[in-house]
């Protein structure tokens, strides 16, 4: 159920139950990191694989050194200039943290998030929470309170903080000999985490038995056929007759068969954007389409993290459909 009651929720994670809270990236369904009993139940309820490992919310930079050692000055450096915010750091972890969390590596993902609901009930806890996001394993990040009741129904105690201000999950950074890492795309753009570290590695391909993010390929994805395009033009023909949705930069076509058109930001602005684009989804896969095209954004700032959403989402690109 959905409800704006803190203490509840305060209540509701003491006793080792999950609740779904706002964040300004995606709700994470959350619980107690340091009960194993909570943690199970996160990986249980999201039928997620155990060898995905979880990201720990602490409330402030100033309990990092509880959960984190041997942190470097680059990692400083990010987590001032970011935090509270959507930057994830992967750091060496302190030996107390459970298995369970960090899947069997001695790492830890670790941020501070920036919404002010969360931050009071990290406040009111004495443990930190692990909270992945509150869907189902591979399936679209929700990013309202109804996206997640849609998920998990009336059961899971959601707490209500509205929709999340940036929209798309934070972003995962590394350290491999105190060399900055970009593991996962995300809210905080390439450009804004090299102004701090100058120019950083992206890792976009991983060894087989190696557990980075992003490593399944389907991911964030609608149950509605989903492609992509560059281009949108001759659309309309190429799909006759099909249901179709359409999800758009900036303008729509101006075509009567498409009764389906979101417009992620009539403006232009990539913020707007990301904000916009999971519920765009969300709201196209409950309306029993055919299929959904997206059309690729500008793949510049954000622009990058959004079209690496939008790929794992797809299932197909549209150059390669064969008709
Ligand atoms: O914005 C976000 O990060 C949201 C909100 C709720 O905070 N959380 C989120 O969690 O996106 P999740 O579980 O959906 O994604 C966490 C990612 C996974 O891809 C996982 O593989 C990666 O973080 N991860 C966790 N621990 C890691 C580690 N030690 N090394 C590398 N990657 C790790
Ligand atoms: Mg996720």
């Amino acid at each position: 159920m959905i409800t704006k009651d803190l203490s509840r929720a305060i209540q509701t994670l003491k006793n080792n139950e999950l609740v779904a809270i706002p964040t300004e990236t995606v709700y994470g369904l959350a619980g107690n990191a340091y009960s194993e009993k909570a943690i199970r139940k996160i990986f249980e309820l999201k039928n997620r694989p155990l060898n995905n490992p979880l990201i720990v919310h602490i409330k402030s930079i100033n309990v990092l050194d509880e959960i984190a050692s041997e942190i470097s000055d680059s990692a400083y450096k990010l987590a001032e200039k970011f935090w509270p915010g959507p930057l994830t750091l992967v750091l060496k972890k302190k030996s107390h943290i459970s298995d369970l969390v960090t899947a069997g590596q001695n790492t830890i993902a670790v941020r501070v998030p920036n919404h002010p609901l969360t931050s009071e009930l990290l406040e009111n806890l004495e443990f930190p929470l692990v909270a992945p996001s509150a869907n189902p394993f591979t399936f679209i990040s929700p990013t309202s309170p109804e996206h997640v009741l849609s998920y998990f129904k009336e059961s899971l105690l959601i707490l209500d903080g509205g929709s999340c201000s940036e929209g798309i999950e934070s972003t995962i950074i590394g350290f491999e000999s105190d060399k900055p890492i970009l593991y996962r795309y995300g809210s905080i753009s390439i450009d804004e985490i090299e102004q701090v570290l100058g120019k950083i590695k992206i890792q976009t391909k991983v060894k087989k038995s190696e557990i980075v993010p992003g490593m399944f390929k389907r991911h964030y994805s609608p149950r509605t056929k989903t492609i992509i395009t560059e281009d949108v033009t001759g659309i309309p023909e190429k799909f006759k007759g099909k249901n179709i949705g359409l999800i758009l930069f900036q303008n729509n076509i101006q075509n009567n068969n498409f009764i389906h058109q979101e417009i992620l930001s009539k403006k232009g602005d990539l913020k707007e954007a990301a904000k916009n684009l999971y519920s765009s989804l969300h709201r196209l896969d409950l309306a029993n389409l055919d299929l959904i095209i997206i059309e690729k954004l500008p793949n510049k700032g954000i622009g990058i993290s959004l079209n690496d959403r939008i790929k794992k989402a797809a299932h197909q690109e549209l150059n390669y459909i064969d008709n």
